[in-house]
């Protein structure tokens, strides 16, 4: 009943790093990122064309995009709000990008300074320039299972503006608990009421993992049909305008979960934790992978 195979997509340089609040040199994002392509992900974040007054640690977006060394087969979405981001992220090299709305009003005011029907008259411009080129976009719903501002979030909030991102052209639509509220009940109601609209081949899940459930999370939605799975490798992460928000579920430890299940991910686990050894010792911090600290016993 579980899918043969699950696309996993590394979100560590940009979800990872957006956060950090002392600025890391655009030579380590490079480094960093470089390493993530040679462990046989199939997707690399590699980060944002927002407004460097919003956040400053990504403002190297162009130089970071023009110096990593594309790996071929590999995809490097990056995140982009509106036009003004678009087409600087096409200026700078970019083939895929994503659009990232909310489910919940407050947050979508607090992280994009719109509101929701205002970001879908954005993200449309966006999409039509991209369909014009032939670029392609991916849509994240964020507070799926639940928001700082507001509390729960209604599931059928969640169909809605995924269904309208993907009516709108969006590949794949990647659900983010943001601030990783969900649990594997809340999670089930909510994909339960998104797949009313929507079918699972074309959803990802991107769990946050603040209260400890993302692999029970994603356990979940693997039951379900659902095959792509975002991750961030030594579980960096968390989103600047979600307070309290940890970092993503931690990419060695979905890949070992899944190793276990004999799900193919084609990414190397020991490469992986290379990687996040490597970012982890330079930005200092401890490393949130357990898998990692098991087998690096750090
Ligand atoms: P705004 O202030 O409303 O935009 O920001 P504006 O159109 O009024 O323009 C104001 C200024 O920003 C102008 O510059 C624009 O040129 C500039 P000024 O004249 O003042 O010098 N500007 C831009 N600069 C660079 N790139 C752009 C851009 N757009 C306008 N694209 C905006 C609106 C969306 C830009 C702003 O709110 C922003 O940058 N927000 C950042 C949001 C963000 O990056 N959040 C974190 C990522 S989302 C996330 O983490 C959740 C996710 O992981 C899923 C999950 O976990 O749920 C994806
Ligand atoms: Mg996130």
């Amino acid at each position: 009943e579980y899918p043969k195979q699950v696309r996993i997509v590394e979100v560590g340089p940009r979800d990872g790093l957006q956060n950090e609040k002392e600025l890391v040199p655009t030579d380590v994002k490079i480094e960093f990122i470089n390493r993530l392509s040679q462990t046989g992900h199939q997707s690399v974040e590699v980060t944002s064309f927002v407004s460097p007054k919003w956040v400053p640690q990504l403002a190297d977006h162009a130089e970071v995009m023009r110096g990593i060394k594309r790996v071929k087969g590999v995809s490097y979405p990056v995140l982009t709000p509106n036009i003004k981001g678009f087409e600087a992220a096409i200026a700078a090299g970019c083939e895929e990008v994503a659009i990232f709305g909310a489910a919940s009003e407050s947050f979508s005011q607090k992280n994009i300074n719109c509101s929701i029907a205002e970001s879908l008259e954005r993200f449309q411009d966006v999409m039509n320039a991209a369909n014009k080129m032939g670029i392609r976009v991916r849509g994240y719903v964020s507070c799926v299972c639940g928001c700082p501002y507001e509390g729960p979030v209604d599931p059928k909030m969640v169909a809605k503006v995924a269904y309208a991102m993907y009516q709108m052209g969006c590949y794949e639509i990647s659900l983010g608990d943001t601030i990783g509220v969900g649990t594997p009940g809340s999670m089930r109601r909510m994909l339960e009421e998104v797949m009313t609209l929507l079918p699972p081949d074309v959803l990802a899940v991107h769990c946050h993992d603040t209260y400890g459930q993302a692999l029970p999370n994603i356990l979940t939605a693997l039951q379900m049909g659902i095959s792509v799975v975002d991750a961030s490798v030594a579980g960096l992460g968390g989103c600047p305008y979600a307070q309290g928000a940890s970092g993503n579920v931690a990419t060695e430890d979905v890949v070992y979960m899944l190793d276990g299940l004999q799900i193919e991910t084609g990414v190397d686990l020991d490469k992986l934790i290379d990687a996040g050894n490597y970012i982890c010792k330079i930005l200092n911090r401890p490393n949130y992978s357990k898998v990692s600290c098991a087998k690096t016993k750090c």
